[in-house]
């Protein structure tokens, strides 16, 4: 349970009270199970880890300016910086890339997560990256051993957010520096929404290297709050092959044509088919069925928690992926772009400085 003590539990939607009727769920204390599952994120289309940067994407120019962001955010003359829940790699492999002289380390509690780093580090021939299995709530590192760290969308994956801020300041030296982006809750548009997800996933009962497991097929339905905030997450891991196999890639081709958030289905409209009706099909045929429930928080919630950690300052800033990703929609908008491309580099390392230096709510930066 991570709920903060003394909030009320938002009553269950009707996707949950089905599921803890019919396929009653076992309760996970960590993301880390549902990452272990998954070959790779991102269907391998993250870009510099598995897709070169170009300059005709939007999306090139978010993820370039969020990497510009976190290199400018380290101190100055600093040698080794820690990446809390890399994935596959990010931000870790494009830092250490644009930052040869910087030692990355990378932690993931994910074995599967922490082999998928290292062997992309390989590919790309990043000697300056390196990777470890440990959880940020323990981290296997000494007091002020690190003069950075660099956090994307892992801090709230983890079950006690609190210990981990307080193990990020303890290995951080004095000036040392936090750069974090997050599931931003105060940018959450409605009360609540609920989503759902379908991927193809490897169970590691057969090996622990990722791609050589079982092969499974996975449904996730999320459920966001507002208020608490939170989000619990149920995952249905069904057999490969067979009627399984049938259903999932159906609903696959009917999610492919909802509106989406958090790269995930909505479930509204037309598309609601993919809850309880679907289930009532997938449910029966299920090899596992689980629920995560994670607290969610806002900028302001962080900077307090982060200061209460141990950081003597802490602020929100602009998002360097929102304002690369506008540069770069403008541009295309007004046929400027061949005109940028060629100093695309030089550009999101502006963009990222611009962020970093400007008061917003969506990112937040820290100093031990
Ligand atoms: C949403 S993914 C983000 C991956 C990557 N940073 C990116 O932006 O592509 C969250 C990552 O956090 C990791 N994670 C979950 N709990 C963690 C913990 N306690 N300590 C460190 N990492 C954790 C997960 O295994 C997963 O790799």
């Amino acid at each position: 349970m991570v709920n903060a003590p003394g909030l009320p539990e938002p009553p269950f939607s009707e996707i949950e009270a089905w599921l803890r009727e019919h396929a009653p769920p076992r309760r996970r204390e960590s993301a880390r199970a549902i990452y272990e599952l998954q070959p790779s994120q991102s269907n391998r289309q993250l870009s510099f880890v598995y897709v070169p940067y170009s300059p005709l994407s939007e999306g090139h120019w978010a993820d370039a300016a969020r990497i510009a962001d976190y290199a400018a955010a380290m101190p100055a003359g600093a040698a080794r910086v820690l990446d809390i829940g890399p994935g596959d790699g990010w931000p870790s492999l494009p830092l250490a890339a644009s930052r040869p002289e910087l030692d990355v380390v990378g932690v993931d509690p994910s074995a599967v997560r922490a082999a998928v780093c290292t062997a992309n580090a390989a590919r790309l021939e990043l000697a300056n990256a390196r990777f470890a299995q440990a959880d940020a709530a323990l981290l296997p590192f000494a007091a002020g051993s690190f003069d950075g760290a660099v956090a994307a969308s892992s801090l709230e994956e983890t079950d006690s957010p609190e210990a981990v801020f307080a193990e990020i300041a303890r290995v951080l030296r004095p000036g040392g520096v936090l750069r974090v982006s997050y599931q931003n809750w105060g940018r959450l548009d409605a009360p609540e929404f609920e989503t759902v997800n379908l991927w193809g996933g490897r169970r590691r009962a057969v090996s622990r290297e990722a791609g050589k497991g079982e092969r499974v097929l996975v449904y996730s339905y999320a459920r966001r709050v507002q208020e608490p905030p939170l989000e619990r997450r149920y995952t249905l891991v069904l057999p490969a092959g067979g009627e399984a196999e049938r259903l999932h890639s159906d609903a696959l081709m009917t999610a492919a044509q909802a509106p989406r958030a958090y790269g995930e289905t909505l479930l509204e409209g037309p598309w609601a088919a993919l809850g309880v009706p679907l289930l009532r099909r997938l449910a029966p045929l299920a090899l596992d069925s689980t629920v995560l429930e994670l607290r969610r928080w806002t900028t302001p919630w962080l900077v307090a928690a982060l200061r209460a950690a141990g950081f003597s300052q802490a602020r929100g800033t602009a998002h360097p992926g929102e304002l690369g990703r506008h540069f770069a929609r403008d541009l295309l908008a007004s046929d400027g772009m061949a005109e940028v491309a060629p100093s695309f580099e030089q550009t999101v390392a502006d963009i990222g400085r611009t962020a970093l230096a400007l008061p917003g709510d969506e990112m937040v930066v820290a100093v031990r």
